[in-house]
């Protein structure tokens, strides 16, 4: 039985966390607590690295005590200190870790820096429905957008990915031209619902390029012509179009990612022949990718799996959850060496324990 502190601190959300592992491997998530930074970075229109890590500081504690309040825990009551190395912003990721191995050295408790996207990837794992090994994941965040073959904790296979914009860039940016504020993606997709995806014809980067890597950059510069033509056919800024047709480029928009995601999806579970597809990252919160992957799933007899809707976004769970699988799969121990460093830039298969993830393409 173990109970890991799960601190996350790579952007602009500051996430607390506290899991139970119990004996017979069954997670269970005592609390959780968050402060997003959003409305501080709206009026910059992105985040500013600067005043994100200055916020991180400002909450980290008090998220830490509202937690073990939640939880009716104290400190003495947490056996690891986990926390988001990397990947993120410097700054951002340094206030987490000095603040987790400042508090495992005064508890002296082991300390276990977790990868940011492994918490994502594992995050499904503290739903009420958990997927089971090996399977396709889908992960879909602001940064990165991957196809993996996941055999087990630490055993992970690209298969493919982005080479320019991530799934949830493209929102973001596409969000931002048609006026929406930042980071964009969730009101997008809101806006779209009440357009028509079929409105404007936008490109579907790389869909039949018969590999598993995506490309968003030339749909975002796709959307810019079509919605500066649309302002130029009525004579307006593009941010003050009618609503309608915000939404009908919203909705254009939206349809032709989740359509890339969605192909690119089934394709990787028809090449590793699995028949299990896992969804992480903000992207997987977007309720049309969710409505076309569970029909296309469910018409091929594949299970899909996603985090409970308030853990797609970052948060500290997923990085307590990540430490105490990896603690369970015996593939890292949490260590008492509090003299930490943080990996702004941190692939991916630097965590993997077979060594041996591979692009097959
Ligand atoms: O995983 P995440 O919280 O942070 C990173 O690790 O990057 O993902 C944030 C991304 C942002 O691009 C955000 O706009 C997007 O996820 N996002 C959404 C939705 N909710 C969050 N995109 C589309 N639809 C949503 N409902
Ligand atoms: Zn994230």
């Amino acid at each position: 039985m173990q109970t890991v502190l799960g601190i996350e601190s790579s952007c602009d959300e500051t996430g607390v966390a506290l899991v139970r592992f119990g004996n017979q491997g069954v997670p269970e998530l005592l609390a959780h607590a968050l402060y997003s930074q959003i409305e501080m970075h709206q009026a910059y229109g992105g985040v500013v690295p600067e005043l994100a890590s200055r916020d991180h500081i400002r909450r980290v504690l008090p998220l830490t005590e509202q937690v073990l309040a939640e939880s009716s825990r104290d400190l003495a009551d947490v056996d690891v200190v986990a926390f988001t190395r990397g990947p993120g912003l410097a700054g951002a990721l340094l206030v987490g870790a000095g603040v987790a191995c400042a508090l495992g050295a005064a508890l002296g408790k082991p300390v276990l820096g977790v990868h940011h996207l492994e918490g994502h990837l594992l995050s499904p794992f503290l739903s009420a429905d958990p997927p089971q090994f090996p399977f396709v994941a889908l992960l879909v965040s602001g940064g990165h957008t991957q196809l993996m073959r996941v055999d087990g904790v630490g055993r992970y296979q690209i298969l493919g990915e982005s080479i320019d914009d991530a799934a949830g860039e493209a929102f973001d940016k596409s969000a931002k031209m048609l006026g929406l504020p930042y980071p964009g993606g969730a009101a997008l997709g809101q806006l779209a619902q009440s357009g028509d995806p079929a409105a404007y014809k936008l490109p579907r980067p790389l869909l039949h390029s018969g590999d598993l890597d995506f490309s968003f950059a030339g749909l975002k510069t796709a959307v810019l012509v079509q919605s500066k033509k649309c302002a130029a056919a009525q004579g307006c800024a593009v941010h003050d179009l009618p609503q309608a047709t915000l939404a009908d480029l919203a909705a254009s928009t939206q349809t032709a990612i989740v359509e890339v995601l969605v192909k690119k999806s089934l394709a990787a579970l028809k090449l590793t022949g699995l028949n299990r597809l896992v969804v992480a990252g903000g992207v997987g919160a977007n309720r049309e990718l969710r409505r076309q992957l569970n029909d296309a799933c469910a018409s091929l007899g594949v299970r899909v799996h996603y985090p409970e809707l308030h853990l797609c976004t970052d948060n500290g769970a997923m990085i307590a959850m990540a430490a105490a699988m990896r603690l369970q799969a015996g593939i890292q121990s949490a260590s008492a060496d509090y003299s930490f460093e943080v990996k702004p830039r941190w692939p991916l298969d630097a965590i993997c324990a077979s060594g041996t993830m591979l692009n097959p393409g």
